[in-house]
C-alpha cells in the first residue's frame, strides 16, 4: 500500500500529546479560550464537552481544519465526559450569561444547577486535575465547584479579577501612553460590581503612582484616576450591550492561567481563591487576591498590605458572597 511505500517504520509513535486540557462549554467564552490555548501553544491536547452535540462536532472539525496553522494538536469533543479522562486542567465555561440589565449574581442558581451535572463526572475521570471556573458569578461558582467536587480548596480556582486587572492595566496604559504589560496593578475581591482597585500598589517600573499623587483613587483626586476603576466595573455591561457577550479578553485570561498551571510557572495572578482567614474574612468564600499559580494550583496567597478602606471593601464583598451562598440550593 502507498503508506507502506512512503514510510520505513523505525519505532512505534506515541499518542501522548502532553498535558490535557478539558474545556466544558463551547460557547463564546469556551471557544475564545480554546482558540487562545491552541494558537498560543499552551496545550496540544484538548477535549471539548458540552450538551450541544452538533456545536461540539462543528467546533472540533473547524479547529482540526486549522491544524496546518498550529502544532497538530489532538482535539476531541463529546457530550460524554469520558472524553475528559486524564486531564491536567479542567476549564469550566458552561452556563447562562447575563442579558442586558442582569447582574452576574442573577445567574447563580441556574448555573449552580448546571455545575451539579458537570463537576462530578469531571472529577470521576480526572481526580487529580486543577479546576479553573469562568462561569458567572465566578466567585460563587468557584465555591460551588469546591463544595460539589470535594477537592482540596487550592485546586479549585476562579478566573476572578485576572480579567478585571487586565482591563485596569489596559485603561492605565491608555492614560499613560505605555504598554499594559508595563503598567502594574491589581484589582482584588469580587469579579465585577464590587471589585477593589489596590491603588497603593499601582506602579510603573516600581514608581508608585500613589507616591506621585497621594490622593490617587480617592474622591479628592482632582485628576480623577478612580474613573479608571469605574470603567473596569462598567466594561462588561458596555461590551454586552454592544456585542451581546464578552469573550476575547476572558479567553486570553483563561489561556494565561492555563499556561501558568501547565508550565508550573509559579507566576502571580489575581484569581478567585479560598479567602477565609485572609484580611479578617471569616466566611468560607472565594474572592480574588494575587496568588502564586503552578501545577498544584494556588501555592501561595500574596499578603498585600491594604488600606483600611480597601480592607473594608474586601470584607463587604466577602459578606455579600456569604449571603448569596447561604441562599444556594445544592
Ligand atoms: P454561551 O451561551 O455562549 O455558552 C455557554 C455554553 O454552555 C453553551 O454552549 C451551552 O450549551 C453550554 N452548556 C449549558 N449547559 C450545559 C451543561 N449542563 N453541560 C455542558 N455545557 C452546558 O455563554 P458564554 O458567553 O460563553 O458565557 C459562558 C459563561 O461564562 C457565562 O456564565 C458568562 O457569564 C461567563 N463569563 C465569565 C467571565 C469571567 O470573567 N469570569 C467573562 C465572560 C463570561
Ligand atoms: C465580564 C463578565 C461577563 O466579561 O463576567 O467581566
Amino acid at each position: 500500500a502507498t503508506i507502506d511505500k512512503l514510510f520505513q517504520p523505525v519505532q512505534d509513535k506515541t499518542d501522548d500529546t502532553g498535558s490535557k486540557v478539558t474545556v466544558v462549554g463551547v460557547g463564546q467564552v469556551g471557544m475564545a479560550a480554546v482558540f487562545s490555548l491552541l494558537t498560543q501553544g499552551v496545550t496540544n491536547n484538548i477535549a471539548l464537552v458540552d450538551v450541544m452535540a452538533d456545536k461540539l462536532k462543528g467546533e472540533m472539525m473547524d479547529l482540526q481544519h486549522g491544524s496546518a496553522f498550529m502544532r497538530n494538536a489532538k482535539i476531541q469533543a463529546s457530550t460524554d465526559y469520558s472524553i475528559s479522562a486524564g486531564s491536567k486542567l479542567c476549564i469550566i465555561t458552561a452556563g447562562v450569561r447575563q442579558r442586558e440589565g442582569e447582574s452576574r449574581l442573577d445567574l447563580v442558581q441556574r448555573n449552580t444547577d448546571i455545575l451539579k451535572h458537570i463537576i462530578p463526572p469531571l472529577v470521576e475521570h480526572s481526580p487529580d486535575a486543577i479546576f479553573v471556573i469562568a462561569s458567572n458569578p465566578v466567585d460563587i461558582l468557584t465555591y460551588v465547584t469546591w463544595k460539589i467536587s470535594g477537592l482540596p480548596k487550592h485546586r479549585v480556582i476562579g478566573s476572578g479579577t485576572n480579567l478585571d486587572s487586565a482591563r485596569f492595566r489596559y485603561l492605565l496604559s491608555e492614560r499613560l501612553g505605555i504598554a499594559p504589560t508595563s503598567c502594574h496593578g491589581y484589582i482584588i475581591g469580587e469579579h465585577g460590581d464590587s471589585s477593589v482597585p489596590v491603588w497603593s500598589g499601582v506602579n510603573i517600573a516600581g514608581v508608585r503612582l500613589s507616591d506621585l499623587n497621594p490622593k490617587i483613587g480617592t474622591e479628592a483626586d482632582t485628576e480623577n484616576w478612580k474613573e479608571t476603576h469605574e470603567m473596569v466595573v462598567t466594561s462588561a455591561y458596555e461590551v454586552i450591550k454592544l456585542k451581546g457577550y464578552t469573550s476575547w479578553a476572558i479567553g486570553l485570561s483563561l489561556s494565561q492561567l492555563a499556561r501558568a498551571i501547565l508550565s508550573n510557572a509559579n507566576s502571580v495572578h489575581a484569581v478567585s481563591t479560598y479567602l477565609k482567614g485572609e484580611h479578617g474574612i471569616e466566611d468560607e468564600v472565594f474572592l480574588s487576591l494575587p496568588c502564586v499559580l503552578g501545577s498544584t494550583g494556588v501555592s501561595d496567597v500574596i499578603r498585600q498590605p491594604l488600606t483600611d478602606s480597601e480592607t473594608q471593601q474586601l470584607r463587604k464583598s466577602a459578606e455579600l458572597m456569604a449571603q448569596v451562598q447561604a441562599g444556594i440550593r445544592f
